[in-house]
């Protein structure tokens, strides 16, 4: 048999290289890139095992956190949210899910494949919660679990989070916090905030590639989920009983398989991503080696600089301002203005990605992103100048240089 390979499928690998100012992914930090061209190794090889219990170490200091069961779980973002919520809740267990962007949308649509009776609170895009209505749900609903984004990258919002924990644990409630967009971006200090999950990825804040994504998962939950473990036929130790609870339904995403294969147990289960876990373990090497405070300041830096050059372009920036991630910042598209146009100018003759979102925002806002790596000044002031040509050429009224000179003002003043 003939197969039909175009030319085109032969050619080496090339990709412009792009400057990636969007929602995320963006480019990884060289570092990140180095370390993922390391030779591989099996998961059972001692320097292997060290690499994985070193991952650990490090996510437990990215989170700060001393749970024990802080690792990765080998696929993009979502794999872990579904990883936590498929282990933890069974059929017809309640789990109320506050939504407030697409990305709650996706928690609530995960529980309810899980058979979960999903209640799902909405903020209005462009808004957060007030702590005071979660309350007055968990108390209608009486959730297991309560499932949120601290940063839904969709419609640039923060969620605070610093009392939801503390509120969770009074009503006996499991709190889940998807932090894939804003984990190393704002503070996350999971521990002191009480919160009993969080997932993350690499492919945002953290400066790396998607494909892999750090938990951390407090023992209270591990206990929940330790009573449903089966372990897979063939790997069954001489003295295993299996738990009392209901089989997790799913192999890949076993949350207590997973466990035990990232334990001193080492117990088989998949083979590991191994150039994954090395850039999981740069990504968190490089965020503790300029630690948490400078990387938080650096980000929060170029959003007023994103945020002032916007301004003075004559943009407005949406949503509420009190509640915006420093990491991506949304802009109103103008009146008149081809969304697309601008979009695709940028990419074609800048080589720089800014994105658009989804839903009722697709095509009303552009969402730029200076995050990990790329939140610098030089990127950010890039971006900038090349929008100011690009908006100019589509006739749109600001005072050309106006929005340059503000990111470069806020950048001098530090
Ligand atoms: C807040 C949030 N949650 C979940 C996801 C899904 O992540 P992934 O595409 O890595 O599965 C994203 C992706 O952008 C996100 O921003």
């Amino acid at each position: 048999m003939t197969t039909l390979v175009p030319a085109s499928a032969l050619s080496e690998l090339n990709p412009l290289p792009r400057l990636l100012m969007g929602p995320g992914p963006i480019n990884a930090d060289p570092r990140v890139l180095r370390a993922m061209s390391a030779q591989l190794l099996g998961q059972f090889d001692p320097q292997f095992r060290e690499y994985m219990r070193d991952t650990q170490a490090l996510y437990r200091g990215v989170f700060e956190t001393t749970n024990a069961q802080t690792l990765c779980i080998d696929g993009t973002a979502r794999s872990a949210i579904e990883t936590v919520m498929v282990s933890l809740v069974e059929p017809g267990d309640r789990v109320l899910v506050a939504s407030f962007g697409r990305f709650g949308q996706l928690k609530a649509e995960i529980a309810r494949r899980v058979g979960a009776e999903v209640r799902v609170i909405e903020a209005e895009w462009g808004t957060v919660f007030d702590i005071a209505r979660i309350e007055a749900e968990i108390r209608a609903f009486s959730p297991k679990l309560l499932a949120c984004c601290q940063g839904d990258t969709s419609t640039t919002m923060l969620q605070p989070l610093a009392e939801l924990g503390a509120l969770c644990r009074r009503h006996g409630v499991m709190l889940q916090v998807d932090a894939t967009a804003s984990l190393c971006g704002t503070p996350l200090p999971v521990d002191a905030w009480q919160i009993d999950c969080v997932t993350g990825a690499l492919q945002k804040c953290l400066a790396g590639p998607s494909g892999i994504a750090p938990i951390t998962l407090s023992d209270a939950l591990c206990d929940v989920v330790m009573r449903r473990r089966h372990i897979e036929e063939g790997l069954r130790p001489a003295d295993y009983r299996p738990g009392a609870g209901r089989i997790i339904p799913t192999n890949y995403f076993d949350l207590a398989m997973i466990i035990d294969y990232w334990s001193e147990r080492a117990l088989n289960h998949h083979t590991e991503a191994t150039s994954m876990l090395y850039a999981a373990r740069e990504c968190a090497r490089i965020f503790l080696q300029e630690g948490h405070a400078a990387v938080y300041a650096r980000h929060a830096l170029a959003s007023r600089a994103i945020v002032s050059a916007l301004e003075a372009m004559n943009l407005r920036v949406f949503g509420d301002q009190a509640n915006k991630m420093p990491n991506v910042t949304g802009i109103w598209i103008p009146e008149g203005v081809s969304g697309d146009r601008v979009r695709s100018a940028m990419l074609d003759e800048f080589n720089i990605e800014i994105g658009t979102s989804f839903g009722p925002l697709h095509g009303r806002i552009w969402r730029i992103g200076a995050m990990g790596y790329n939140a610098r000044r030089d990127a950010v002031l890039t971006t900038i100048a090349a929008l100011e040509t690009v908006l100019a050429g589509e006739h749109h009224r600001f005072t050309r240089g106006a929005g340059i000179d503000a990111a470069r003002a806020i950048y001098q003043q530090g």
